[in-house]
């Protein structure tokens, strides 16, 4: 985590900071910590795996986390893609074929209050050291326990 303060291509925020401000929002919001430490960790795959990262943070999260947030995870990317992927042509829609799936409303929110919003330069994100002990709890559960 440490490791990653090179600066997002594009964005005015590092990689460590993008993770902590959407942390910091997630445990604002009265988020479990689960979520918490799975909002922390969700770019978890950007260096190692960046064509399909959501999918590599979310396998990394798997055991530890219940079904509905390792969704959330594993499909952030292609719902993110509705913020960009018109500037380049693509489609921002790739979300639609999920509309009715149970989760899809909880993948919107993830990335409208957690993701996208936390690019801002401005924003005072609480330090690593305070998700740690989360951190730390939610690896330390029986893996594979609940879901
Ligand atoms: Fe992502
Ligand atoms: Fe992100």
């Amino acid at each position: 985590m440490s490791g990653l303060t090179d600066t997002l291509e594009g964005y005015k925020v590092s990689r460590l900071e993008h993770s902590l401000q959407s942390a910091t929002r997630a445990l604002k919001a009265g988020e479990s910590e689960e979520m918490i430490v799975a909002t922390l960790l969700h770019d978890i795959g950007d260096e190692l795996a960046p064509m399909n990262h959501s999918e590599y943070a979310a396998s990394v999260l798997k055991p530890y986390v219940s079904e509905k947030t390792h969704w959330i995870i594993e499909k952030h990317g292609e719902f993110q893609t509705y913020y960009y992927a018109h500037h380049f042509g693509g489609d921002r829609n790739k979300r639609d074929k999920y509309k009715s799936h149970k989760y899809y409303q909880a993948c919107v929110d993830f990335c409208e209050k957690y993701d996208q919003a936390s690019f801002d330069p401005n924003y005072k994100s609480l330090p690593l050291s305070k998700f740690e002990p989360m951190v730390k709890r939610i690896f330390s559960r029986k893996p594979y326990s609940h879901s």
